[in-house]
């Protein structure tokens, strides 16, 4: 274990520990451009450089092991010209376009040159390297070489994150360019990853460019719900629009995000948002669809099922189980879903598609139920006649609904997610806008926080459940989510 000076405080840090990494330890940031935590070290942009006493030159922090006696120092006068050097460099041609930069608010280049920098460039803007700018490369992501820093960060990504492996460095000098190689294309499920980590603005994300400026963007720290993995995420959001999700890297379950994750905001502001109720197609005002929906409830009460949902959280599944057993008094619910976990591609994507399978059992072990083949056997033998279900989970017992046709009152925040043949569709709030507790694979409690407010008029599940009961003569009392939550371990 060597010890080790860094600016005038000693520490000991484990044997090939870098200098960069030493530094962090101490709270002491030195800049960079290659070097990523999740990388390999490529040590190209001598951004990091320092001074090591007896050494005869500047040493890259990222790529120099810490041996024992070593003085460092990161912030004198010659690590401070060895900076402004390097910043200069990497300045001559990259282009003026900050003003209809996307990266501009979170640039490496914009920031370590206000920060370690303020000099005026020698080199004449007529002499820069021109290259090509904005081009699609592959469904997510825009590349604009001339922004391009050479750090490699893509292209290490790409070989060693995905080891899809699309993107190289082509041409020598200044010359050099990033290119796809050939009969290449950047479509991998990770791409945008990469217009995060790349440190400029030579990848930017297709689905982003334009649309926001990054300093007007609020951030609500909260989950990714496209699968099991349950990534931590941030949603950036400014006057109730998310404009983008983005990790909050964590030790336990993700450094990234996959695409279709980092998407799924989009459903929240879709045009097929459900913002009425829907009877036989037909959309309806929330309070009529309602009180619809509830008298084909009363009436048949203990004829009703209901079904809970590992896409749904634990206290709205919660809230139906309630509605199940205290307010229906139907022996005709179940909360049994069994799917396989796992990571399905070595990197994040799950195997199961729903975030919420282990918290529904949590539901289980408090309130019972059926199993999905018991409640699908009564349903198809005719013994029920009304199914409340959330959207997606119907397609647990999508074979006994077609056999029976029972009347299907579904739950769902998309025109798109409604099963064939319901009855009544009933709208719930986004777990963008309201909170809600998931268990992922690993069986870590996941929270989601509230980014953007809920549509006029719609309210959370549980709520809605709330109403139901209610209106079709029965009484939960559901003040709050938690209330939900009696009996059942979270
Ligand atoms: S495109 Fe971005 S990440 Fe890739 S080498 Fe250039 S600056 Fe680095
Ligand atoms: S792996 Fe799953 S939880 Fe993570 S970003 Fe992708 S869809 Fe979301
Ligand atoms: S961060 Fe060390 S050389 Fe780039």
């Amino acid at each position: 274990m060597p010890t080790i000076t860094i600016d005038g405080k000693s520490l000991e840090v484990a044997k090939g520990t870098t200098l960069l990494e030493a530094a962090q330890q101490l709270g002491v940031y030195i800049p960079r451009y290659c070097y990523h935590p999740k990388l390999s070290i490529a040590g190209n942009c001598r951004m990091c450089l320092v001074e090591v006493e007896k050494a005869p030159k500047l040493m890259t922090a990222c790529s120099t092991e810490a041996f024992e006696g070593m003085v460092v120092h990161t912030a004198s006068d010659r690590v401070k010209a060895a900076r402004r050097d390097v910043l200069e460099y990497l300045l001559i041609n990259h282009p003026l376009d900050c003003p209809i930069c996307d990266q501009a608010g979170e640039c490496g280049l914009q920031d370590y040159y206000m920060d370690y920098s303020l000099a005026k460039s020698r080199f004449s803007q007529a002499d820069k390297v021109r290259r090509q700018k904005r081009r699609a490369v592959g469904p997510q992501l825009v590349l604009d070489n001339e922004r391009c820093i050479l750090c490699t960060r893509c292209v290490r990504f790409c070989s060693e994150v995905t080891k899809t492996s699309e993107l190289c460095v082509v041409e020598r000098g200044d010359h050099s360019f990033i290119d796809l190689k050939e009969g290449k294309a950047l479509d991998n499920d990770y791409t945008l990853n990469i217009a995060d980590i790349c440190p400029v603005g030579a990848f930017t994300s297709r689905d982003f460019r334009f649309k926001q400026r990054v300093w007007f963007l609020k951030k609500t720290p909260t989950v990714c719900l496209g699968c099991a993995t349950g990534c931590l995420i941030e949603a950036h959001h400014n006057e109730n629009t998310i404009y983008r999700l983005v990790p909050r890297p964590n030790a336990e379950t993700n450094t990234w995000l996959c695409d279709p994750g980092r998407l799924t905001y989009k459903a929240v502001q879709a045009g097929d948002r459900l913002v009425k109720g829907v009877i036989k197609n037909g959309l309806i005002d929330l309070e009529p669809a309602l009180r619809e929906a509830a008298a084909r409830i009363d009436e048949a009460r203990a004829a009703v099922a209901v079904l809970g949902s590992p896409w749904l959280s634990v206290e709205d599944n919660a809230a139906l189980a309630l509605l199940a057993k205290d307010a229906l008094k139907t022996g005709n619910y179940c909360f049994d879903f069994n799917t396989e976990q796992g990571i399905k591609d070595g990197i994040l994507i799950n195997k199961d598609p729903a975030p919420n399978t282990n918290g529904v059992k949590l539901v289980k072990a408090a309130h019972g139920g059926l199993s999905l083949e018991e409640l699908s056997r009564r349903i198809t033998s005719g013994q029920v006649k009304v199914v409340l279900a959330e959207a997606r989970a119907a397609g647990f017992i999508k074979d006994a609904l077609k056999a029976a046709a029972p009347r299907l009152i579904a739950f769902a925040s998309n025109r798109g997610e409604i099963p064939a043949g319901s009855y009544a569709t009933l709208p719930y709030a986004s777990y963008f806008e309201v909170p809600g507790t998931f268990l992922n694979y690993q069986g870590l409690r996941r929270r989601t926080a509230p980014s953007v407010e809920a549509p006029e008029g719609v309210k959370p599940l549980w709520a809605v459940i709330n109403k139901l009961a209610a209106y079709s003569g029965t009484s939960l009392r559901l003040d709050s989510a938690d209330e939900a939550l009696k009996g059942v371990r979270s």
